[in-house]
């Protein structure tokens, strides 16, 4: 493998797949960003032979842009469109449907605070706003995707209010680069970016441990450096398991399914 001179290896070595061809098609290539290295290109043409459709590659090739660039730029938008033959409109207009897709640069920590519905009655609101203003500076407090820090260096933190992170059980929760701290209160959710300000990595409630957000974007595009630690880490909680256990414990179970799918009820006449 040849590195243009200074680049690291970053996140750590990929297998180079064999035979796999990618040549960018479009009329008139963009100039991209020399951010996507030989590396990037290398895990793209990996990534798109996943998939028997080149487009369906175009979600995990955005975590891949977002590993490296810490966010999706205009030059990451040309990236994935030239890889998989898309428009740039095509690849924009995905890219600003999801939030996992970040369109400004994101802190090493990206810290989700849920303010949906069951998280917000147990204090995820009074959570959200208390990080908004220990995170904010001169008095102003931090709006949602704004960064405490310069982002991408030690310490810097994204902060983003998100709606229900499956957890309701555990609420209110948290998520640092997508894992959780479960049971949260105003004064372990500040202890938390305290300790993230601080460069420390505090092990989740349940999850991998604690890496940065550019390495958790890798692995959502599906590549794994190192696959033993990023399943490491408890992943169910005893609440979330407490409904299979009193079932098992009482005998319950459910009803087998018919051979048949049951008759559907007539539909009125379409007018
Ligand atoms: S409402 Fe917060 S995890 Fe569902």
């Amino acid at each position: 493998m040849t590195l243009p001179e200074g680049t690291p290896e970053t996140n750590g070595p990929v297998a180079a797949p064999e035979e796999i061809l990618w040549e960018p098609v479009v009329a008139e290539p963009s100039p991209v960003s020399p951010t996507f290295d030989e590396v990037t290109r290398r895990r793209t043409k990996e990534i798109i032979a996943r998939y028997p459709q080149s487009r369906s590659a175009l979600l995990p090739l955005l975590h891949l842009v977002q590993s490296v660039e810490g966010y999706v730029s205009q030059d990451g938008i040309r990236y994935c469109a030239e890889a998989l033959e898309l428009t740039t409109a095509e690849v924009s207009a995905v890219a600003t449907f999801y939030t996992m897709y970040k369109r400004t640069p994101c802190g090493e920590h990206l810290v989700s605070v849920c303010t949906n519905t069951l998280c917000a009655a147990l204090g995820g609101d009074d959570i959200y706003a208390a990080l908004q203003a220990r995170l904010g500076t001169d008095g102003r407090p931090l709006g949602h995707e704004e960064t405490a820090g310069e982002p991408g260096t030690p310490g810097s933190i994204t902060l983003e209010h998100a709606e229900c992170l499956a957890a309701c059980d555990l609420a209110p929760v948290i998520q640092v680069n997508y894992e959780y701290f479960d049971n949260q209160t105003v004064e372990s959710a500040e202890a938390l970016v305290d300790a993230l300000r601080a460069g420390e990595r505090p092990a989740p409630t349940r999850g991998a441990p604690l890496t940065d957000f550019t390495t958790v974007e890798l692995e959502l595009a599906g590549i794994f450096p190192n696959l033993e630690v990023s399943v490491e880490g408890p992943s169910a909680a005893a609440e979330t398991l407490r409904g299979a256990q009193l079932a098992a414990e009482r005998g319950w179970v459910a009803p087998p399914m018919p051979d048949e799918p049951p008759a559907m009820p007539d539909l009125p006449e379409k007018r």
